[in-house]
């Protein structure tokens, strides 16, 4: 693939996590109305990490008000159990945790054919080698640049060394996956991250405490 083709995809996925919960309808018409491509759904559940976030019923407000996709990333122990509810919560995307599934093969397998993209995050001890044998099935490898359970964290460098790999994985084994960045994005790090090979950008705290959030999503999604 040239170098063109890869950087062709740049998209930005606002996470609802940072968003005002008492505004969730205003802030998610706001995505609506913004260059956001996909709105980001976190899920945490207080086990996979130490925190908890929210679950079905504003997965479910989320979709309702929504006019993008639902990105959603889960965060929590045995995905297997909920993968079903989610997609009919109206998730677009759906995205575990490699470091949650023993079985990843048959997890992304039942995440297609719910009609999900099927995502795999890896966290930031995870090598992307190890997605050598699942890459061809993936729609979506999400690297994550902070280590899961808080929005607000600070952006880890080596994160760009890990895009250089699942860039090069993605063509040797000629897969179609996309490149997704969660964790301290921000305009210092979204330009060189699009110019490194990703393909779609998730940011919370940038986009909702900025003084204008739509500006921002553009911003970042030009960087
Ligand atoms: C982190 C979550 C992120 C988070 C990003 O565990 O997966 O999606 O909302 O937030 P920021 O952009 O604030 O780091
Ligand atoms: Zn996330």
């Amino acid at each position: 693939m040239t170098n063109d083709k890869m950087t062709n995809t740049r998209l930005i996925s606002p996470s609802i996590l940072s968003a005002d919960f008492g505004n969730l309808q205003r802030d998610i018409e706001m995505l609506n109305q913004s260059e956001a491509d996909w709105i980001h759904v976190d899920i945490m559940d207080g086990q996979f990490v130490p925190n908890i976030s929210f679950g079905f019923p504003v997965a479910e407000v989320a979709k309702k008000h929504a006019t993008k996709p639902l990105d959603v990333h889960l965060m929590i122990v045995e995905p297997d159990r909920y993968l079903k509810r989610f997609a009919d919560a109206g998730a677009s995307g759906l995205t575990v945790q490699l470091e949650a599934c023993p079985n990843l093969h048959r997890t992304v397998q039942v995440i297609k054919e719910s009609g999900c993209r099927a995502g795999v995050a890896i966290n930031p001890h995870s090598p992307v080698s190890l997605l050598e044998d699942i890459i061809t099935e993936l729609d979506l490898v999400l690297v994550m640049s902070v280590n899961p359970g808080f929005g607000g964290q600070k952006f880890i460098e080596n994160t760009y060394k890990k895009v250089a790999d699942a860039r090069n994985l993605i063509e040797k084994r000629n897969s179609k996956a996309l490149i997704e960045i969660d964790g301290g994005v921000d305009m210092n790090n979204a330009g060189k991250l699009f110019s490194a090979g990703a393909n779609v950008l998730v940011a919370g705290s940038s986009v909702f405490a900025a003084s204008s959030p739509s500006q921002m999503i553009s911003s970042l999604k030009h960087a």
